[in-house]
């Protein structure tokens, strides 16, 4: 067990090795039966977590927030658009200034092209950790929720389990693609065999899916891609189907969004659910466009885990938190 994380940042899925990740789901595992128990786990008494926010949330703030109150520190919510950020401030005076006032600095900048490297920005001049709360590339501490949700659900052993990270029809906007990318990345570390799902035009990153295929060979799982739900569903242990954008096949949005159109079909409802083994879970990071993304019927149904895996995000980071504060 690989216990020193102390002062790592975690902006990439790949951040924290397989033996680092199990330790942290084994001290989310402790602290979600600690919360349980009304047990006391103030484990970062005095410390302050801020939380920079370039881009709208209900589950990430809510979850790091509460978090941190109940590791007995404190939380602070910065709106980018009330900050000096849009007359100046560069990501290295947020590094450097956000670095001696607070023990953590966790963002959220999905923009396209810009997140990932404004995280990376103030990462390089912050002498604390920096968390990444969504990207235009990652979303890691979704994804430890899920891995934990994974577990509770279909035990530790997950070798051998099919699981389907399937795009879905969404017309609201296009969403960032930091879901599935890091999903792919992570999930065959844990001996999943992943088959991801999209129509053509929504391609993940190639270095995304390069590292994909490495992490799949090194530990002895299978990913493979398919253009087809129908397909991908079938005998699945597990399913995962949220949409995302088609930047890297058409960076412009309002292109973008013409494409999206044509992929009306790919709702997640109860006929291609039954594809899936009859113990399949459904899973959604959230928020989900209702009846167009997915069914009422599979999202309030009996195979959905989507709450347990936004209860798990609190979970997870916690333990991230206190592992690296
Ligand atoms: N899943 C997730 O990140 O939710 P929010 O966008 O509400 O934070």
């Amino acid at each position: 067990m690989q216990t020193w994380l102390h002062g790592r940042d975690l902006i990439g899925d790949l951040d924290f090795s397989r033996e680092e990740v199990e330790t942290v789901l084994d001290v989310a595992f402790d602290l979600k039966r600690k919360r349980a128990l009304g047990e006391s786990h103030a484990y970062l008494r005095d410390k302050v977590l801020a939380m920079l926010f370039f881009f709208s949330s209900t589950r990430t703030r809510g979850s790091f927030e509460a978090g941190m109150a109940q590791l007995g520190g404190h939380a602070g919510f910065i709106e980018s658009k009330s900050t000096q950020i849009s007359h100046g401030d560069t990501p290295k005076e947020i590094g450097e200034i956000f670095g001696r006032y607070y023990d953590g600095i966790a963002i959220r900048h999905c923009d396209w092209g810009v997140g990932n490297g404004y995280l990376n920005g103030v990462a390089k001049a912050s002498r604390v950790p920096v968390l990444n709360m969504q990207c235009d590339i990652y979303h890691p501490f979704q994804c430890l929720a899920d891995l934990m949700t994974i577990i509770e659900k279909k035990g530790k052993d997950l070798r051998k389990k099919k699981m389907v990270v399937s795009w879905a029809f969404a017309a609201s906007y296009q969403k960032p693609m930091s879901v599935p990318q890091s999903l792919v990345v992570q999930m065959p570390r844990f001996g999943l065999d992943v088959t991801l799902a999209h129509p053509p035009e929504f391609k993940l990153m190639p270095e995304i899916m390069n590292m994909a295929q490495e992490q799949a060979k090194k530990f002895g799982g299978k990913f493979e891609v398919v253009h087809s739900m129908e397909e991908a569903f079938k005998d699945a242990d597990i399913v995962y189907a949220k949409s995302w954008g088609a930047m890297v096949h058409e960076p412009d949005g309002a292109k973008g969004a013409e494409i999206i159109k044509k992929y009306s079909s790919w709702i997640t409802d109860e006929r291609k659910m039954a594809l899936a083994k009859p113990d399949a879970i459904y899973m959604h990071p959230l928020p989900a466009d209702r009846n167009v993304e997915v069914t009422d019927g599979v999202m309030d149904g009996p195979q959905s885990v989507v709450y347990d895996e936004a209860e798990n995000r609190m979970h997870a980071q916690k333990a991230v938190m206190a592992l690296t504060m």
